[in-house]
């Protein structure tokens, strides 16, 4: 007798994940880091605010997989409107996470953030889930 195939059973259904008040984004200020299982492995993550809107990606440099903070939750360059790698220069797009100039090889990975009633959430997707204790 056949199996039944259960359709999607490895792909749950996005969840959205509370990670911080929304006051504790700045445009173009510190980062808030988070944690996040990336096809099965664990890695950090970080959210932004550019232009009065939360971003968040892999803290996983394009060109070398490196997380890219030179300080801390440090991620913007000096001029507010690019995220930037400590170790080489990359920079990317704080908008979409698209290479902009250095030595990147594709853009960042970016995650899917909501808004509301002052939280941050961060949004699980297939290959991206939330690290159970
Ligand atoms: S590791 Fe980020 S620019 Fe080289």
């Amino acid at each position: 007798m056949a199996e039944l195939e259960v359709k999607g059973a490895d792909a749950p259904e996005p969840e959205a994940i509370a990670l911080c008040n929304s006051d504790a984004l700045l445009n173009s200020g510190d980062a808030v880091p988070f944690d996040v299982v990336y096809c099965g492995q664990s890695c950090m993550a970080f959210a932004i605010r550019y232009e009065g809107q939360v971003h968040a990606y892999l803290n996983r440099c394009s060109h070398v997989p490196m997380e890219m903070d030179y300080q801390p939750n440090r991620f913007f360059d000096l001029t507010g409107h690019w995220l930037i790698c400590a170790t080489h220069g990359a920079t990317y797009s704080p908008k979409t996470g698209a290479c902009k100039g250095g030595p990147c090889r594709g853009g960042l990975i970016k995650i899917e953030t909501s808004e509301q009633d002052g939280v941050v959430h961060w949004h699980t997707a297939r290959q991206l889930r939330n690290v159970n204790f």
